[in-house]
């Protein structure tokens, strides 16, 4: 019996719903998704690991085979540590796809059994960026297009701070 596990990873600095979109149509092609909170070590992020995770908990209570953690290592480790087949990442434009093109090709050569596999982003939600909704919240401006509500207090009241 075939039992495929995919890691949908990002730094999710606050989620947005385009990422909740990948996460909702991932889930229904695995029998089990894990969304890892990861560090990109080229942001500085607004949110704790915790926060993060916390806030796409809330999010998706009604997703039963979907987990969702913090790791703080290599993802190419991780997908090896939890037998996870693929990695799935959401592509907005072309403008996403050459680093996307050098994080697939790099974990492949570090963890050669786990594929990374892309879903376009539905395309009202093309031009949604988790930094998009900071600076938004940060100028007081409606984030209601972007985050579900039962995060948006998370948010605003972190980034007034
Ligand atoms: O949402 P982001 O910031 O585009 O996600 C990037 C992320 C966190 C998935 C990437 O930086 C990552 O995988 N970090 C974990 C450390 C790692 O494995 N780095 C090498 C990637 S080739």
């Amino acid at each position: 019996m075939s039992n495929l596990i995919a890691l949908c990873p990002g730094s999710f600095d606050p989620v947005t719903y385009g990422h909740l979109d990948i996460i909702n149509r991932a889930a229904g092609m695995f029998d089990r998704l894990i969304v890892v909170v990861a560090t990109n070590k080229s942001k500085n992020c607004s949110f704790s690991p915790e926060e993060r995770v916390n806030m796409i908990k809330k999010c998706i209570p009604h997703l039963p085979n979907v987990e969702i953690v913090h790791f703080d290592g290599l993802l190419a480790d991780y997908a090896a540590k939890r037998g996870a087949n693929a990695i799935i990442k959401g592509l907005r434009a072309m403008s996403d796809f050459e680093y996307e093109f050098q994080m697939a090709l790099t974990n492949k050569k570090l963890n050669p059994n786990v594929e990374t596999l892309f879903l376009t982003t539905a395309t009202e939600n093309m031009y949604v960026s988790s930094s998009m909704v900071k600076q938004i919240a940060g100028m007081g401006g409606d984030i209601s297009g972007f985050v579900p509500e039962v995060i948006r207090e998370d948010i605003i009241n972190r980034i007034k701070k």
